[in-house]
């Protein structure tokens, strides 16, 4: 098939027909994706995790609480991580659906397991004192990493569980020091690494971690301050400094290692933290610079969209950043031909759409989406941006040019009806070749950019905006999209797209606030909204319509 495209391709290029080159498209590899869905794989991953925890148990040193008895340690070990598995899989489902996120849970899981059993080792082999044990483990490890990369939840879970199988380990009459250690300073970790967006955040987390787990150290007797003004003062003090000094270090290694290592699990497990969501939102990216000089208008289209997107983000507790960055590149796909869209006409220039045919209008308006997608290919865009980029026009339709093409065809009708037109050579007007490929918004943070794009477009058109003809205009296209089953993928609820709106409306009305006409105090609210809605539809023949050029 690829080498009959191919000579097809050459033999249009020859024609004339075809610019010869090939649009970008995004997709993952097939095997990937099935390993990533696959039950089998799942299983085995769950399977390979309650084993290690086993093993580990049974190879726990030889101060830990079953070393007298390690097959009961290990049966112990194994129930846990099987508790474990149940709870993942019961309340972790619609973050960790994929396999790759199985296998970073359960990894780091094992990895933080595996340095608390070194330190033991280190403890029950004389290379650390038996006082300052606790003070080398890193207990913020899994918690931080996981709650960074795959939020609160996922972090909390990991935070007991490492508890709960690290306790199998403790020396026995350690146990509970260690469970409220490895607890409390896990809990401190998930909420200091919500929301993260510097690394700077992340020192100044371990630098409270260490405190905590100093503090919790005292307090359980681990190192006795009222000792150090007793005998032997120097050895106590010497004690608590190193102490201190292996708390504090231990857990701003810690925060600095997952800081440094952040980047490389983003890039292995497909994830964006809202650090990196922060550097993308970079202004001086190649693509924004290149639409700031040859799209300005759909730049600053994209500037509000942006605005408008992620203060809905934030109400709704969507991803705000993430909103932010994928507004900013959904219509970079206009770049291959910003002359065609009305935001970057400027007064008197000729409109090259007057020359064409609507369905070639409609083409070329489409095809900003693919193009998008090519250049964000080409340039590694983020996968979430790029699932944007496809997603913010859904299958809608090109209303603007649809109707213009609908109209055309009723005046051709009429000259054949006065035998003035051959009715064979009348154009066909398919609805197919107006719509938008798609896929429609899968997302929350989709959804929103979609409605936001809509929004935006048509809040131009108002003429003499007032807060009610700005509240009917949002209503009118949230409910047009809904109609149309734009938003029949898109996890959004109601009483979200309430919340949207209502917040659409609240920022639509303070960036127009120098346009607005308050309405006189005798003007009833509903005698406005009809006046509005009228203004409007005298001015677009008909119900509210997503800006059909703009696209
Ligand atoms: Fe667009
Ligand atoms: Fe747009």
């Amino acid at each position: 098939m690829g080498i009959l495209d191919a000579i097809k391709r050459w033999r249009l290029t020859q024609q004339g027909l075809s610019s010869g080159k090939k649009r970008r498209v995004y997709c993952e590899n097939a095997l990937i994706q099935a390993l990533e869905n696959s039950l089998w794989v799942k299983l085995a991953l769950f399977m390979s995790f309650t084993v290690s925890c086993a093993l580990m148990v049974l190879n726990s040193a030889p101060t830990s609480t079953f070393a007298a008895d390690p097959l009961r340690g290990a049966l112990y070990g194994f129930i846990i991580s099987v508790t474990a598995v149940v709870m993942f899989q019961v309340s972790l489902q619609n973050t960790c659906h994929r396999n790759s996120r199985v296998v970073l849970v359960f990894g780091v899981l094992v990895c933080h397991l595996l340095l608390v059993q070194l330190a033991m080792a280190l403890v029950a082999a004389g290379h650390i004192q038996d006082e300052l044990q606790f003070f080398f483990i890193p207990f913020a490890l899994a918690p931080i990493l996981l709650g960074v990369l795959l939020g609160r939840a996922v972090g909390a879970f990991s935070a007991v569980f490492v508890t709960l199988i690290g306790c199998l380990f403790a020396p026995r009459p350690e146990t509970i020091n260690y469970m409220i250690l490895s607890l409390i300073s896990g809990v401190v970790s998930v909420l200091l690494a919500h929301e993260v967006r510097k690394r700077l955040q992340l020192l100044k987390a371990g630098i409270y971690i260490g405190a905590t787990t100093l503090l919790l150290g005292i307090l359980l007797g681990r190192l006795d301050i009222a000792s150090c003004f007793g005998t032997d003062p120097v050895q106590h003090l010497e004690l608590l400094a190193t102490g201190s000094a292996a708390a504090f270090g231990t857990a701003v290694i810690t925060a600095l290692l997952i800081s440094g290592l952040l980047p490389a699990f983003e890039g292995i497990f497909h994830l964006t933290t809202d650090i990196s969501w922060l550097e993308l939102s970079d202004l001086n990216h190649k693509l924004l610079r290149r639409m700031q000089l040859e799209a300005p208008g759909t730049f600053h289209h994209s500037l509000v969209v942006a605005s408008l997107a992620e203060a809905a983000a934030e109400k709704i507790g969507a991803n705000a950043q993430m909103c932010r960055v994928c507004s900013y590149f959904h219509d970079v796909g206009k770049l291959a031909k910003p002359g065609y869209f009305i935001e970057n006409k400027l007064d008197g220039e000729e409109n090259p759409h007057d020359g064409l045919t609507p369905t070639m209008s409609a083409l070329i308006i489409i095809s900003h989406v693919k193009d998008g997608v090519d250049l964000s290919v080409k340039h590694k865009l983020n996968p979430r941006i790029i699932n944007v980029i496809q997603e913010h026009h859904g299958d809608s339709i090109v209303m603007f040019f649809y109707r213009k093409a609908r109209e055309q065809k009723k005046n051709d009708l009429e000259k054949v009806d006065r035998r003035l037109e051959n009715p064979e050579d009348l154009p066909m007007v398919d609805e197919k070749n107006f719509r938008y490929p798609g896929p429609r918004p899968s997302t929350r943070e989709s959804g929103i950019i979609a409605l936001a794009d809509a929004v935006e477009s048509a809040s131009r058109t108002l003429k003499k905006p007032t807060p009610a003809k700005i509240r009917t205009l949002v209503d009118d296209i949230v409910l047009a999209r809904i109609q149309d089953g734009q938003l029949d993928q898109c996890p959004l609820t109601l009483r979200e797209l309430g919340a949207v709106r209502e917040c659409f409306a609240v920022t639509l009305r303070s960036m127009l606030h120098s346009r607005i006409n308050y309405p006189k105090e005798e003007d009833a609210p509903s005698s406005v909204a009809r006046r509005a809605a009228s203004d409007r539809d005298s001015s677009q023949g008909g119900r509210v319509i997503p800006m059909p050029k703009r696209a």
